[in-house]
Parts: structure tokens; sequence; C-alpha cells
């Protein structure tokens, strides 16, 4: 591959870090809006229902690539200058594998109960059957999973984040701008 090591993350991996920023958000937001908002108007919640299992199993999909891509493409990604304290370095790699495994097992959990659960998906123009084994109490305990993950997950997304922005305007060094797309026209 003619692949140079530049100042940035490769283009892809700026791409689908930002465009799984957005899906996982808006995974929240469809869950927020039919659990808590929509609820008076059932033809406008179960639509918002179904944007959430979409968008949480395109996140599924996309963490997937992201995985494999970041793997493939290491060796491009540059260095952070001026250096970072080594176990601040690992403890933020950390996180990040954790980010990766979490963006994983929520929507695999919120399959597992929703089938498990017996429940239909309802598309409108056909209905969808579970196939799987109906089981209450496993369905259950894959939804506390969801949700408690899910909750977990945005506490995870605040210490990655948080710990970015202090590099970024207190150390003032090039950690954000590394994954920042390119300004057009430079
Ligand atoms: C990254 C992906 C996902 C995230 C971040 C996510 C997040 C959440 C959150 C935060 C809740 C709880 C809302 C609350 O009670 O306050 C929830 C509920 C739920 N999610 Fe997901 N979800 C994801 C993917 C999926 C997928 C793929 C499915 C199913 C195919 C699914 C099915 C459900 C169901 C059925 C509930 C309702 C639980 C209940 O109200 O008892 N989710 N999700
Ligand atoms: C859904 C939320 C987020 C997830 C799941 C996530 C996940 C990740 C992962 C897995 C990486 C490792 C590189 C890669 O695989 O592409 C990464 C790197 C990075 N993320 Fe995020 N991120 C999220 C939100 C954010 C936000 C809000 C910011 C900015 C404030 C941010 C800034 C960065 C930066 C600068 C890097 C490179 C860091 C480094 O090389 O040490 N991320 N992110």
């Amino acid at each position: 591959m003619s692949m140079q090591k530049t100042d940035k993350y490769p283009k892809i991996q700026i791409q689908l870090h930002w465009l799984t920023f957005i899906l996982v958000m808006c995974t929240y937001l469809w869950v927020w809006l039919a659990k808590y908002v929509l609820t008076p108007f059932p033809g406008v919640d179960h639509f918002f229902w179904l944007m959430h299992f979409f968008f949480g199993a395109l996140v599924f999909v996309f963490t997937c690539i992201r995985f494999v891509v970041q793997k493939l493409l290491q060796r491009y990604i540059p260095e952070v200058v001026p250096a970072i304290p080594k176990w601040q370095y690992w403890t933020a790699t950390v996180v990040k594998i954790l980010l990766v495994v979490v963006y994983w097992l929520i929507p695999l959990a919120g399959y597992l109960y929703r089938c498990q659960k017996g429940a239909t998906l309802d598309l409108y123009v056909k209905v969808f059957q579970a196939r799987c084994e109906v089981d209450l109490s496993s369905a259950q305990m894959w939804h506390a999973i969801h949700v408690n993950t899910a909750y977990l997950a945005l506490a995870l997304i605040a210490v990655h984040s948080g710990f970015v922005l202090f590099n970024h305007y207190v150390r003032k060094n090039n950690m954000l701008l590394r994954m920042m797309p390119k300004k057009r026209g430079s």
C-alpha cells in the first residue's frame, strides 16, 4: 500500500470514528424519544423504536469494521507530541478497548433480549417473528445487561472525550487534531 505516515490518523479511521460517534448518539436519542417523550403518540413511538434497533445494529456493524481497520492501519497512527505519561497512555488505551467491547455487547444484548422475549419486529409491511427459543428469565438477564452497559458506556465516553479535551485545551498537544478531518482546501 502506498501510504505514508502523516500528522493525522488515516482518513478512513477519522471518518469511521466520527460516523460511529454520530450513530451511537442517535441510538440513545431514538430510545429516549421513544420511551420518555413520544409515549402519547403510539404510531410515532413505534417508528423511533425501529430507528433504535436499526441504528443500534449499524453501531454493531461499524464497530466491527473499525476494529479491523484499526488493526490493519495501526502503524500509520502518528505519535502524540509532546508525549504523555506512559500510565495515562495505557489507561486511555484500555478505555478505547472497552469502548469497542461495550458497543459489541450492547446491541447483541438488545437483540437477545428481544428474541428470547419472543418479540416480533413489525416493519409495517411485514411482521417478523422471533427466531430463537423463548426464555423469559434469560431475556430478563439480557435486558439488564443491555440497559446497564448502555449507561456505563456513556460514562466511558465521558472519560474518553474528557481526557482528549484535557490534552487539547490544557496540555495543548496534537491528540485531538490527529483525529480531526482536514479543513477544506488545505
Ligand atoms: C449501540 C447500540 C445500542 C445502545 C447504545 C442502546 C441503548 C439503550 C438504552 C440506553 C436503553 C434504555 C432506555 C431506558 O430505559 O432508559 C435501551 C433500551 C432498549 N433497547 Fe437498546 N441500545 C442499542 C441497541 C439496541 C438493539 C440492536 C436492540 C434490539 C434489536 C435494542 C433494543 C432495546 C430494547 C427492546 C429496549 C427497551 C428496554 C425496556 O424499555 O425495557 N437496543 N437501549
Ligand atoms: C461514541 C463515542 C465514542 C467512541 C465509541 C469512541 C471510540 C474511540 C476508539 C475505539 C478510538 C481508537 C481509535 C479508533 O478505533 O478509531 C478512539 C480514538 C479517539 N477518539 Fe474517540 N470515541 C468516541 C467519542 C469521542 C469524542 C466525543 C471525542 C472528542 C472529544 C473523541 C476523540 C478521539 C481521539 C482524539 C482519538 C485518538 C486518541 C488517541 O490516539 O489516543 N472520541 N475513539
